[in-house]
């Protein structure tokens, strides 16, 4: 869209999770005019939701080689090693630096970080806020930090697309903001460097964990600028979350591994702990065991879901230590003190991403990603439990460092944009809101937890379908809906759900959290490798 206002920095960060105002508050102090862009309020994404914590080798007899053998175990072989090498070594400070920015961790008796245990690790290794509100804690601090900064933000500003020179270097991004007085509309960031920050595609799925806002908007604007894409097959469901009934969908309370890494057992419907003999760490195998167990027990047992079952615990430990949990739960009328929790895996994180090398740089120049939005390589088939927020921060910093070096060494320096053309590019018309359901339903249907080649086909065509009757209205009216958030949002999932299957589909195995009933096994000499994906990005 041709902008109708513009500001300029030197880096526009987009996204206010903890990796977009980790990379933001970096940039500044390097001395960067940095601008923070963010679709709904500062606090509004992921980290917010966060419950489990952040891992890190911060605890006595711990080190950083045993937490890259667990993380390496969970990616099975698909992790880049040098990418998780660098996320090991480099946590623990940043970590240390992250709570001197003023997040508070809870604490044991002895005085040092309280650290507990989640899926896939061999040891007492994650941090934790609040007891079960880590996300929380780490956004307050962060947000308060750019607050007392001074940081330009920029809220309720949905990033479009993003503006390149003739060279096809990064000059800002078009956006779209409502509500915010002076820049309301679609308007324009200059800048030469770009930080991707934006999170997950969670709401691609009826029901996740995710908020509403997650809605791939960074992939989708990666893959129209033309970069690398890499991973997307592996979504990540969570094994245990709060089951709300079959048609429950939009976002779902989660029941944080840690209740798992504190004790608590999976049960299926006659009372059975059926992890037992399963794994060797039983309740707390990496996560796309655990949740592949739940979905066999399932279908054998014709249940709708399996049961947690941390009764043992005792009122006190709930309310102390799984505060959030506890209060969601009693919200929908069940009383884990009493009796076991309902629950079912759901859509919870996305393991692949917008391609990155280890400065955070995706293939187009002066565009970085961090945090979910970002394949760094470190998650492999299966991202390692709370390393998602270590990640957010390791790599953000990471790339503020080289953002700064650039600017030092004199190469990010103002580009002129191309024009963009309209909006309702051929390939990429707008959708109408109510699509956003349609293309929920289709996933879960047909790229859920559980895959095969039908059924990924029949989700293909129904997504084509969607897309050739946009361009269809699209080339009959010249329009197909009004421009809003809801509207690129519904675009945005259509992008990022197409090239999901597509990747899915041609992933002709089982591995990690892809499940392909018709491919049951790992296939080593054919799949020890990344589907990556590139869109033409010639517009015209
Ligand atoms: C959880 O608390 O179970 C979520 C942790 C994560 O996704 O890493």
């Amino acid at each position: 869209p041709a902008p109708g206002w513009a500001v300029a920095a030197d880096v526009v960060v987009v996204g206010s999770g903890v990796a977009g105002l980790t990379a933001a508050l970096r940039c500044e102090a390097a001395g960067l005019t940095t601008v923070v862009v963010t679709k709904a309020r500062l606090d509004d994404g992921s980290t917010r939701w966060a419950q489990g914590g952040i891992a890190a080798a911060l605890g006595e007899g711990d080190t950083p080689q045993q937490h890259l053998d667990d993380t390496l175990v969970a990616g099975v072989g698909l992790c880049d090693e040098e990418a998780v090498r660098t996320l090991v070594t480099e946590g623990p400070d940043a970590v240390r630096r992250l709570i001197e920015t003023g997040a508070h961790f809870d604490e044991s008796t002895e005085g040092g970080l309280a650290l507990t245990r989640e899926g896939g690790h061999h040891r007492r290794r994650i941090a934790h806020a609040g007891g079960d509100a880590t996300g929380a804690e780490i956004s307050r601090a962060l947000v308060e930090a750019v607050r007392a900064r001074g940081l330009r933000t920029v809220e309720n500003a949905l990033v479009l697309d993003l503006l390149t020179d003739a060279e096809g270097r990064t000059a800002g991004v078009t956006l779209h903001v409502m509500g915010e007085g002076q820049h309301d509309g679609v308007g324009a960031v200059h800048a030469p460097a770009v930080v991707l920050a934006t999170g997950g595609m969670g709401q691609v799925f009826s029901a996740t964990t995710n908020p509403s806002v997650s809605t791939g908007d960074g992939v989708a604007l990666a893959l129209r600028a033309g970069a690398e894409v890499s991973d997307l097959e592996f979504v990540q469901f969570h094994p245990t979350v709060l089951f709300l009934g079959p048609d429950a969908e939009g976002q779902q309370p989660l029941v944080s591994e840690a209740v798992r890494g504190e004790g608590a057992h999976l049960v299926d419907a006659d009372g059975v702990r059926f992890m037992l003999g399963q794994h060797e760490l039983a309740e707390l195998a990496p996560r796309d065991i655990v949740a592949k167990a739940i979905t066999r027990r399932m279908q054998e047992q014709g249940a709708e879901h399996m049961y947690l079952d941390a009764r043992h615990f005792g009122a006190g430990m709930w309310e102390r230590r799984f505060p959030t949990i506890l209060a969601a739960c009693r919200a929908h009328g069940i009383d884990p003190v009493t009796e076991p929790v309902p629950v079912a895996p759901a859509a919870h994180y996305a393991s692949g991403g917008v391609r990155t090398d280890p400065h955070g740089r995706t293939t187009v120049p002066g565009l970085y990603a961090c945090g979910e939005v970002a394949c760094t390589g470190v998650h492999g088939a299966n991202r390692l439990a709370s390393n998602s927020l270590l990640e957010g921060l390791v790599y953000a910093e990471r790339i503020a460092a080289d953002v700064a070096a650039g600017h030092a060494a004199g190469a990010l320096h103002a580009r002129v944009p191309a024009p963009l053309p309209h909006p309702d590019h051929p390939e990429h018309p707008l959708l109408p809101p109510e699509t956003r359901l349609t293309i929920q339903r289709i996933m879960t249907d047909g790229a859920g937890v559980l895959r095969s080649a039908d059924s990924l086909t029949r989700a293909a065509d129904r997504l084509h379908a969607l897309h050739t009757e946009a361009r269809e209205a699209l080339h009959d009216n010249g329009k197909t809906a009004e421009p809003g958030v809801d509207t690129w949002e519904a675009t945005n999932l259509l992008c990022v759900a197409r090239v999901l299957v597509a990747a899915a589909t041609l992933r002709e195995e089982t591995r990690g959290c892809h499940w392909r009933e018709d491919h049951a096994e790992r296939d080593d000499t054919a799949w020890r490798r990344h589907v990556v994906v590139r869109l033409n990005p010639d517009r015209s």
